[in-house]
């Protein structure tokens, strides 16, 4: 059983939105991927090693990831880099206007673990939109596909 593990953290619910969107669309592939939904703040490097795949969603704010998402990074990566994870990873931005910084911010981090890019950042700027979650949605369930069928 292939495993995708979303890790978000969410202030005022958009990224919540978005990443529980990415998980509807990756429960779509039932047969054959385990899913797990978690906030940056409960999530741990057991998780990490549990998946085959992760997708990270957080805001931007002050043009870097969340702080609560980094401190995810910075408490996992001593486990994860000692273990070569190489997993398949996308990321989902939720920013007011922008978002740039923390899509280059995360992928100069995960570079390091290592992991590897299977889908283009999705950034969404402003409340999300129904389009905005049907994009999260179909990033899930990508993510999701793939594993299922040993692409990634
Ligand atoms: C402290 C703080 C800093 C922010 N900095 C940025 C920023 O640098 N660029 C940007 O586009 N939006 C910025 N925003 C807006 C948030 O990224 C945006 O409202 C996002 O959708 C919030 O996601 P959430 O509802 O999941 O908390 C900032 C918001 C806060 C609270």
């Amino acid at each position: 059983m292939k495993k995708l593990l979303i890790v978000y953290h969410s202030q005022s619910g958009s990224t919540e939105r978005l990443a529980r969107s990415a998980a509807a669309g990756a429960r779509e592939e039932e047969e054959g991927v385990e899913l797990r939904l978690l906030r940056a703040a409960e999530a741990g490097a057991a998780d990490l090693a549990w998946c085959d795949a992760l997708l990270l969603a957080t805001p931007e704010n002050f043009g870097y990831a969340a702080g609560a998402l980094k401190e995810f990074l910075d408490r996992t990566f001593y486990t994860a880099s000692a273990h070569e994870l190489n997993r398949a990873y996308a990321l989902i931005i939720s920013a007011g206007n922008d978002g740039s910084g923390a899509v280059r911010q995360l992928t100069r981090i995960v570079r390091g673990y290592p992991l590897r890019e299977v889908a283009e950042p999705l950034i969404v700027r402003g409340e999300p939109s129904a389009a905005d979650l049907e994009r999260a949605r179909e990033t899930g369930h990508a993510l999701a596909a793939g594993l299922q069928l040993g692409i990634f």
